[in-house]
């Protein structure tokens, strides 16, 4: 992708930066990201709603990858920040991210959670249930301080990669469902309390999203019961939150849109609604994480040990694995990768690809072609950057490798290696 290409010493090179020499510089496994990338996408997204004239806010969703250095290139980036608990909230507070655009999420905050945001004064809540609205309201009168809230509404719309599925009820942990009256029921309350204002909806359908039908119908349902809401109760619905969940590729076959393409279906879908039902045209808002950071990541590896079994396979081991990427293990999620350190030589093996965690499922990537590999030899694996030192562990007491971002021929170390003295930080001895 983007600025990936083999060099002419046919070893990969990322953000014009030789990861040959990124492994000698900061060992493996290391996490590296082309920031560029993560820039062009973000000022696209932006830019797609800005060309049609759209009110919006892009807020990374940055559960996907959260740390000081990508809160400070996201708030130069000007973009919104979605955060899902006290501590996302608390390292965007170091990086000192506007508070203003700071929204907050989650389905169960605790009380210093929801104090800390109120300290901070963020832009917005995404309140989730009862408890959360009801402990709002107390706060707010408290401490006589207005909030702006979204309510997340459960739409009854599911989507994963190619198909949606609608549900009469839909049964998640997440939100106010809207077929059985609980979204009303929080419409009617928060709209009584003096503290609150209601700014509009939220609905998240789903992650890894490659069609628009599943968005466009979320869309319909909830300014459909908008329009209602405001014959109502005189609801206006200034913000539609319709979530993340775009696409990337992880292997070939994965066949994301464009990020022009779901916007523009986005905003398309809600100018018709709008128009059909004549309820104004409300803000677009949106909370991409994997879609920013997914694919302008990659993991570098050692190659290590080998395990043929004549007939049924060859495992290649490399020095990490489900701790650093747990996704194969938890999602079955598919990758791809390439020997970093002599890209274009003869494809000659079959491999899967093992971690080195004492467990059968550590596996990485099944049945990958690859040059005949051994110890000398550095394994690229890619679109490692959402979602994978995000849920990094430290299984086996393994530290977690460092990250490293680049761009234009330049590396920074965004976060450091951890080392055997870290693992034991918080270890207190029994004697
Ligand atoms: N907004 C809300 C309310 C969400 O729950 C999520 C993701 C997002 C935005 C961002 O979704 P994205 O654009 O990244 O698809 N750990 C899983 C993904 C979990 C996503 C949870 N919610 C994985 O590794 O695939």
């Amino acid at each position: 992708t983007g600025t990936m290409r083999m060099n002419k010493a046919n070893h990969l090179e990322i953000g014009g930066v030789d990861t040959v020499s990124l492994v000698e510089k900061y060992g493996t496994p290391v996490y590296v990201y082309d920031i560029s990338q993560i820039k062009y996408k973000a000022r696209t997204f932006k830019m797609t709603f800005q060309k049609r004239n759209i009110k919006a806010q892009v807020a990374y969703a940055s559960k996907a990858f959260s740390c000081l250095a990508i809160y400070q290139l996201m708030a130069k980036e000007e973009m919104s920040l979605d955060v899902v608990s006290g501590g996302e909230l608390f390292t965007a507070i170091q990086a000192e991210y506007p508070n203003k655009k700071i929204h907050f999420h989650g389905n169960n905050k605790s009380d210093s959670e929801i104090i800390a945001a109120l300290d901070y004064d963020i832009g917005c809540f995404v309140v989730d249930n009862f408890y959360e609205l009801s402990k709002l309201n107390e706060y707010t009168k408290q401490r006589q301080q207005k909030v702006s809230i979204l309510l997340r509404v459960t739409p009854g719309v599911e989507a994963h990669t190619h198909e949606y599925i609608t549900t009469g009820q839909t049964d998640s942990k997440f939100g106010f469902d809207l077929e059985n009256g609980q979204a009303q029921q929080a419409l009617e309350m928060s709209l009584e309390m003096p503290y609150i204002d209601v700014m509009g909806l939220h609905c998240h359908i789903g992650s890894q999203i490659f069609e628009t039908d599943g968005f466009s119908l979320a869309i319909d349902k909830l300014m459909i019961q908008s329009k209602e809401w405001q014959l109502l109760f005189d609801f206006q619905l200034r913000v539609l939150n319709v979530g993340g969940g775009f696409g990337i590729r992880y292997i070939s076959e994965d066949e994301p849109l464009p990020i022009e393409d779901y916007v523009n279906n986005l905003i398309d879908e809600v100018q018709s609604v709008s128009e059909k039902i004549q309820l104004p045209m409300p803000e677009i808002w949106i909370e991409p994480g994997r879609s920013l950071v997914g694919d302008a990541g990659i993991t570098l590896y050692q190659v290590g040990s080998q395990k043929k079994i004549p007939d049924v396979r060859n495992y290649l081991a490399i020095d990490g694995g489900m701790t650093d990427n747990i996704r194969p293990a938890l999602y079955d999620a598919k990758y791809t990768g390439v020997l970093a350190n002599r890209v274009a030589d003869t494809v000659e093996e079959t491999y899967s690809i093992a971690g080195k965690c004492c467990e059968s499922g550590d596996m990485l990537i099944w049945d990958l072609p690859l040059p005949k590999a051994d110890a000398t030899d550095i394994l690229a694996v890619f679109s490692t950057g959402a979602y994978g030192y995000a849920m990094a562990s430290n299984y086996n007491r393994i530290p977690r490798p460092p990250v490293v971002f680049v761009e234009n021929g330049k590396d920074f170390l965004a976060i450091k290696r951890e080392s055997y003295a870290d693992l034991m930080r918080l270890d207190c001895s029994l004697y």
